[in-house]
Parts: structure tokens; C-alpha cells; sequence
């Protein structure tokens, strides 16, 4: 009775300042914290799916948060929180990791009704892996700090998706229903559709209304909201909706927060947005209202499935970058949520090292004062990489590891061509693989050298256009060997 009085407070004022205290449950036989889906509990819409890489979402929760597996031998590893309810033990996947590369194979379900996440398969559309499924994201690819603890978010590049098309307990057809996600607000796109909630259960587009997902990017195919974005919208299929207008919704902001908190739910013929900063403050309603003024979303037609990091029927086109979130049964109170929120901005979550890591650096060149770049954007293996203006792009954002690797996109690595050792070899982006060739040496006098060729990284034949690519020489001093790495 003890226990039940105060899951209920966790919902008023007074519960909300238990929950951030971590005292919800002091006294009792309960774990010390009430976390999101304890929260949602006590708020009579309890979690049907509880995702997150991160820490756990019940306070009792000391079961595995996600699994890797690592390139080196294909053997796979689970990551478990540090003690139940806390932060998932980075140092369980750095261990595993060590000198090879891993990805994320398996996000779990926290309660308990095996709605876990898993390598999307194909469907209206198809993932460049094999089979058509799409990619796994690179399990270190969005390290961050939670509480002050190491541990990794999910990267998703363009063709990188999760789903489960057979799940238990999620809402279908008008059923009420809600979800929150914490993602990456400067990691994002205008593809279809970086979404994590409701999907249909054949991966293909059955029609209006057989989605409820949260979107997040700056697409504008379909609907938008103030500014340039990016904006938290709801996927419900053949649509992304700020409001009930199809287009446009002057009341939804774009919002980038560095963690951004995103809640889209629905219930018979009403829906809502709102969102907020994950570190801070309290989160604002950007829509509530009737559903959408066309056709086929009134009532909904749910299917059930869950997805992250792409659309509906499978389209990959999005990027974006997801730390934690959950699916509810019933329509959760706005006064739910912001006990939620206020739980999520005491967890802590801060950028690991100070930087943006995820984000990498620019390597830029000492005579061109180009930035090294992916042309076009391609993410194609055998890519040849050359100077470019500096951009914004994460085409020009590279990530040192510890294996010594220069990454980008998370997944690619800076590749001298075919294990090359002559002058003149190309210098492309390959898949990860841990090959010395795409090992390198960012040394002291701003050379970059090849770890298998010992050759520096050259722009040809001393260019400095954009588009002069670069290829492998043997170190000579010259400036177009010289290389500056910029945050
Ligand atoms: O509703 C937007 C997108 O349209 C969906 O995610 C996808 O299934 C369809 O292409």
C-alpha cells in the first residue's frame, strides 16, 4: 500500500520531486529509483516497450539493455546496466570491442514482453545489407556520459534500421497510446524518415493511419513546422504531421537541443506533440488537438510493430541518433510526462569529453585549407575522398579511435585502396574492418601517415581545387602533406 501510495505521488508535483531525489521507494523492498517506466506506471499507462542502450528504464531493471557483436570473431555480448535501474556498463562493450569494431545486433525490451529490437528486414523497401536487411549502427559511434557514467547511443546513418514486425502489447487500430525518445537534436536530415514508435507489422505502406510513430529531421515532403527545422513530428503513415493541417504548423518549433526529448501520443480523434531539452527544464506542447483534416487518419488503423531509424515501409534514408524511449499502453497525462522529463533531466545526460564526438573532426589541409571529404555525401565502399570547402557535413567529420582508425558516418573507415603501399594509391572510404590499411598515425608534425605503407597523406600533385583528390606519397615535407585537426 506504501509502494502504491507513492508510484501515485510520482505523478504529482510532490511525486516528481521523490523521483528526481531517487527516493520513490526508500524504505521498501523496491530498487531506490523510479525511472521512466515507473513513472508511466503510476500514471495508470504503463510501458509496453522500454528501449534504451543507455540506462535502465525501471528502477528494478538489471537485465541486459542491448547486445553487440564484434567483427573480429562474429561472437556477440550483452550489456547490462551497472546496478539495477542505473547506467548500462560501458565498460562491458569497450572490453568486448577492444581492437575490432562492433554493432549494436539487439536492442532489449525492458518490460518484459520481449518487444525487442532487432536488424530491420526489407519491405517496400530494401537495406543495402545482406538480404536486403538494413544495417546495424556502430556500437561506438555516439558515446555520451549519463549521471557522469560512460555509455553509447544508437548512430543511425542512411540504411541503418531496427524493427519488430511481432510484438506483444503495443496498440493497434484506435487504441490509445504514447511514446517519448531521447534523441541527438544536432543529428539529423531531411531523408524518410528517422521514427521510432508504431509501424505497420509487413514493413510496407498499408495506407494512411497504419502508423504512430515520433519523427524527428527537417524533411518537408509532407508536413513542417516553423523555421528551417529540424522538427519533432508524428509519422502516421503517408505523412508526417506538426498538426492538424497537413503542411504546416506555425506552433511547432524547430528544435535542436544537443538531447532532445520528443513525445508524440494519439487516442481516438485526439493527438499530441511536445518536447522539450533532455538536460534541463520542463517540456512544452507544440500540438493537441483532433486528428489531421484529410482522410484516413480518423480513426487510426495501428498495426503494432515497432520501428527506429527509418520509415514505415522501410525507407532508409534518414540519420539521427537515439539514446533511450518507450511505448505506453493508454494516453499518458501531460502531468505523467513531465515527471518523466523531470526524471530524464536528472539522469544526467552530457556529451562524452566535452566535444561532439559522434560529430569527429575536420582534418584540414595545410596548403588547401580544404576540409577531407566524402564526395557527394556517398557512403559507398571505394569512395575515393578529396579536399572540399568545409562544411557542415558529416562527410567531413571524422572520428579517431583507439584502433587507430579515422572513421566516418560511424561505420566507414579512411582506407588506403586494395592494402596499397605505392605512391599514388587511392585513399577511399571502406566498411570498418581493422585492417592496417586503415590504420593511420596523426603525428606531431601534421603528417598523416599510413600505419601498413608508412606513406602521408597527400593531396595530388600539390592541388589545392576542390575535388583534388587524395592518394598515398611518400613523406616529402611538402604542406600538401600537411593536415590540422579542427573541432
Ligand atoms: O509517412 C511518411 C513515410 O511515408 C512513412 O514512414 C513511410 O512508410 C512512407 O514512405
Amino acid at each position: 500500500m506504501l509502494l502504491r501510495n507513492l508510484r501515485k505521488a510520482a505523478v504529482t508535483g510532490a511525486g516528481v520531486l521523490l523521483a528526481v531525489a531517487g527516493l520513490v521507494g526508500s524504505g521498501t523492498a523496491q530498487a531506490a529509483t523510479s525511472q521512466p517506466c515507473d513513472i508511466y506506471a503510476s500514471g495508470g499507462t504503463p510501458c509496453v516497450a522500454a528501449h534504451s542502450t543507455t540506462r535502465a528504464l525501471y528502477g528494478a531493471y538489471s537485465g541486459p539493455l542491448y547486445q553487440v557483436r564484434r567483427s573480429s570473431d562474429n561472437t556477440t555480448r550483452d550489456v547490462a546496466p551497472l546496478s539495477a535501474g542505473g547506467v548500462a556498463n560501458a565498460a562491458t562493450q569497450d572490453a568486448f570491442c577492444s581492437g575490432t569494431t562492433c554493432l549494436i545486433t539487439i536492442i532489449y525490451d525492458q518490460t518484459g514482453r520481449g518487444n525487442h529490437l532487432t536488424q530491420a528486414p526489407p519491405g517496400g523497401f530494401s537495406g543495402p545489407a545482406a538480404g536486403g536487411y538494413d544495417n546495424l549502427a556502430n556500437a561506438t559511434a555516439a558515446p555520451v556520459t549519463v549521471g557522469g557514467q560512460k555509455a553509447y547511443g544508437v548512430y543511425v546513418n542512411p540504411g541503418t534500421g531496427y524493427r519488430n514486425n511481432r510484438t506483444s502489447g503495443i496498440a493497434t487500430g484506435d487504441q490509445p497510446e504514447g511514446m517519448y525518445a531521447i534523441f541527438d537534436g544536432t543529428h539529423y536530415n531531411g531523408g524518410c524518415c528517422f521514427d521510432y514508435g508504431n509501424a505497420e507489422t509487413n514493413s510496407r505502406d498499408n495506407g494512411n493511419g497504419t502508423m504512430e510513430a515520433i519523427y524527428f529531421g527537417n524533411i518537408k515532403v509532407w508536413g513542417y513546422g516553423a523555421g528551417n527545422g529540424p522538427w519533432i513530428m508524428a509519422d502516421l503513415e503517408n505523412g508526417l504531421f506538426s498538426g492538424v493541417n497537413q503542411h504546416y504548423n506555425a506552433g511547432d518549433p524547430s528544435i535542436s537541443h544537443r538531447f532532445l526529448t520528443a513525445i508524440v501520443k494519439g487516442e481516438p480523434n485526439h493527438w499530441a506533440i511536445r518536447g522539450g531539452n533532455a538536460q534541463s527544464g520542463s517540456l512544452s506542447t507544440f500540438y493537441n488537438g483532433v486528428r489531421p483534416n484529410v482522410s484516413g487518419y480518423n480513426p487510426m488503423k495501428k498495426e503494432g510493430a515497432i520501428i527506429l531509424g527509418i520509415g514505415g515501409d522501410n525507407s532508409i534514408g534518414a540519420a539521427g541518433t537515439f539514446y533511450e524511449g518507450v511505448m505506453t499502453s493508454g494516453y499518458p497525462s501531460d502531468a505523467t510526462e513531465n515527471a518523466v522529463q523531470a526524471n530524464i533531466t536528472a539522469a544526467g545526460y552530457a556529451v562524452s569529453g566535452g566535444g561532439n564526438p559522434q560529430q569527429g573532426v575536420q582534418i584540414v589541409g595545410g596548403q588547401s585549407g580544404r576540409c577531407v571529404d566524402v564526395p557527394n555525401s556517398s557512403t559507398t565502399n571505394g569512395t575515393q575522398v578529396q579536399i572540399w570547402d568545409c562544411g557542415s557535413g558529416t562527410n567531413q567529420r571524422w572520428t579517431s579511435t583507439s584502433g587507430k582508425q579515422l572513421q566516418v558516418y560511424g561505420n566507414k573507415c579512411l582506407d588506403a585502396n586494395g592494402q596499397g603501399t605505392a605512391n599514388g594509391t587511392q585513399v577511399i572510404i571502406w566498411d570498418c574492418n581493422n585492417q592496417t590499411n586503415q590504420q593511420w598515425n596523426v603525428n606531431s608534425n601534421g603528417t598523416i601517415t599510413g600505419v601498413q605503407s608508412g606513406l602521408c597523406l597527400d593531396a595530388n600533385a600539390a592541388a589545392t581545387a576542390n575535388g583534388t583528390k587524395l592518394i598515398l606519397w611518400a613523406c616529402n615535407g611538402g604542406s600538401n602533406q600537411q593536415w590540422s585537426l579542427r573541432s
